[in-house]
């Protein structure tokens, strides 16, 4: 595959770096505007240019990661012929394929949406929509992928792009507990790290509802359950809900904000 990045950003960047560590691309281009997002792609013995018309003529599958609203000066840089049979895929959060399509004429156009945790080769992608292998590849380079369909691509970015945000917080909120409690900052950190890690494999692996996990640590009359009564009267879950929804909400309105300023 002949791959180009036009933006090397953080996840521009953490693309380049699991398709080169993990020998994808027979032909890999990165693309910025400064010197340091140039040195920084060259560091990785990547190719590395500010042309993105020479970046897109050389390659078959393009990477759009720009920034949104840097995406119409983008493709001011770029031949409009260039486009022509190439593939596509945009990781943009807001600005949907129909969208691209009226401004980019390219073979195909996917949208693909990872996490932070592509920085170490852990996200979890959604790529919308249908199938292809080598589209898929590109993404597995950096952690796991899911095809879903395009209107499920907000709720995708509250949960799974935002979520890496909420979960820190709720790591923080564990630490401050044992703190509070007594113990060390650090001994509480790693513990709590350790702990989620494992509930989470614990749950993966267990083919039942978490609440089973949960029945299973709750004593009568113990530990757990006096916590328990706290989370609820304090309405964790319910917050943690409205959480989801309100970034949903958001993906939603800066999408519409995006289309209407790109249209108009
Ligand atoms: N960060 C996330 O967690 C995340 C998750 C999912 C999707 N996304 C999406 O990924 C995209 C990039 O986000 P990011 O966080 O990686 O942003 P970022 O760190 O600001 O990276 C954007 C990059 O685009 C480059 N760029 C801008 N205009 C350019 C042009 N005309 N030619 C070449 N390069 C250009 C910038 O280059 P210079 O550095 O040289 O200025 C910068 O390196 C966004 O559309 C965002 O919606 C981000």
């Amino acid at each position: 595959m002949r791959i180009a990045i036009l933006g090397s950003g953080k996840i521009g960047y953490a693309i380049l770096k699991g398709l080169k560590e993990n020998d994808i691309a027979e032909y890999l281009i990165g693309t910025g505007r400064s010197e340091a997002t140039l040195n920084k792609i060259k560091n990785l013995g990547v190719e590395a240019t500010s042309d993105n018309n020479y970046a897109v003529r050389n390659a078959d599958y393009i990477i759009i990661s720009v920034k949104p609203q840097h995406f119409m000066s983008l493709i001011k840089t770029i031949d409009p012929e260039s486009w022509k049979e190439k593939t596509v895929i945009s990781v943009m959060a807001g600005i949907k394929i129909s969208t691209i399509k009226k401004l980019i004429e390219a073979r195909e156009i996917y949208r693909a949406m990872p996490n932070i945790n592509a920085l170490i080769g852990k996200s979890t992608t959604a790529i919308a929509e249908g199938r292809n292998e080598s589209v898929d590849k590109i993404f597995k380079s950096i952690g796991s992928t899911y095809w879903i369909q395009e209107d499920l691509l907000d709720v995708w970015t509250a949960l799974i792009g935002s979520g890496p945000a909420f979960v820190a917080e709720l790591v923080d909120a564990f630490v401050l507990g044992a703190v509070n409690c007594g113990m060390p900052r650090e001994l509480a950190y790693n513990t709590v790290l350790d702990m989620i890690k494992s509930t989470s494999d614990m749950l993966s692996k267990s083919n039942s509802h978490p609440l089973d996990l949960r029945d299973n640590v709750t004593t009568p009359a113990g530990t757990t359950i006096k916590g328990l009564l706290v989370m609820e009267s304090e309405g964790i879950k319910a917050g943690i809900i409205k959480t989801i929804e309100a970034s949903y909400k958001r993906s939603i309105d800066l999408g519409k904000d995006m289309q209407n300023n790109l249209i108009s």
